[in-house]
């Protein structure tokens, strides 16, 4: 990845003061992305970051979801995404129609969606959850009761198994995360045997289960910095090594497959983020009625995991 030239990120952050926009990435964004913003995250990090933002205008790097997130849950800001087309290809795979169809076989279920969904599929669901709080929020659903996960099979098989209990899941996953092989895995985890292998909990369940540890991006980060270890094994998308490398200079991080990439992630550049503010474009809308529904997910998600 090419390095950008120092008068771009001069004239982003000119812009930044001028427009006083607020700035929120994820972990996947470029270094270039990630070093220009106020706040960088995971995606429940990035939602309250959004609630408590002290500007007006929000700017936020990172795929679709994450901006609507935002937007449900600051209704009265300007939200803006550098790049309209960065979406999550597992989120599209679920319609609200999924989930009133399980929901009319099923009344009394209760429906959780991982927030890797559009706002209309949360605004027809109980409560939202991230990879960070997913465990904690099904713990407190009641013990008999059926329940729905959409739409990540691997992180609903994931937290089933962890929780012992039994979860209807919808058929999506993660393109990016199913790329890490466990056969692959093994075979680094024998170059470095003293490397603790790290992933996201989107990774395929037999992959989780020879992890050292499995969270989200934020939780990774964490878990490298406390361990007394000085080698990991990355199983999540390659962004994540900037801020991994910029925190812990001193430790290795070996990313478990190549190209473990997120190409709606990747698709945000500097020069995106500079036209977003120059123009004050492309502003991101959720309509009112599926915006109230979607944020009693949204706000019971931050209740619950509090
Ligand atoms: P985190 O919430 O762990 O940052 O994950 C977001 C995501 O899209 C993972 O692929
Ligand atoms: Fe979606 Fe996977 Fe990209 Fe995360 S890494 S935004 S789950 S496609």
């Amino acid at each position: 990845m090419r390095n950008p030239d120092g008068n771009l990120i001069d004239r982003f952050l000119k812009l930044k003061e001028e427009r006083s926009a607020y700035v929120i990435a994820h972990y996947y964004q470029r270094p270039e992305v990630q070093d220009v913003a106020d706040f960088v995250g995971d995606s429940y990090s990035m939602a309250l970051a959004a609630r408590e933002a002290p500007c007006e205008t929000i700017l936020v790097a990172g795929v679709d979801f994450m901006a609507e997130t935002a937007v449900i849950l600051c209704p009265d800001k300007t939200v803006l995404t550098p790049e309209p087309d960065a979406t999550c290809p597992m989120a599209n795979d679920i319609t609200a129609r999924d989930v009133l169809e399980y929901k009319e076989r099923y009344p009394d279920s209760i429906v959780v969606c991982y927030v890797n969904t559009p706002a209309e599929v949360k605004a027809v669901s109980d409560v939202c959850c991230t990879s960070s709080n997913a465990a904690k929020i099904l713990e407190k659903m009641p013990p008999d009761a059926r329940v729905f996960f959409v739409p990540d099979r691997y992180l609903g098989c994931n937290i089933a198994r962890r929780l012992n209990r039994d979860l209807d899941l919808f058929h999506s996953c993660c393109p990016t995360h199913e790329e890490v092989r466990l056969h692959e895995l093994l075979e680094l985890k024998q170059r470095y045997p003293d490397a603790k292998i790290l992933v996201h909990p989107e990774c395929r369940p037999e992959v989780v289960d020879v992890a050292d540890f499995a969270g989200s991006t934020r939780a990774i980060i964490e878990y490298a910095g406390a361990s007394e270890a000085n080698s990991f094994i990355i199983g999540t998308e390659c962004g994540i090594l900037h801020p991994l490398q910029k925190a812990y200079p001193g430790k290795e991080f070996i990313l478990a497959t190549e190209d473990l990439i997120c190409p709606n992630m990747k698709s945000i550049t500097l020069e995106k983020m500079i036209y977003s503010l120059e123009h004050l474009e492309t502003r991101v809308t959720v309509e009112e009625s599926i915006r109230d529904r979607a944020r009693i997910a949204l706000e019971r998600m931050i209740e619950y995991s509090t």
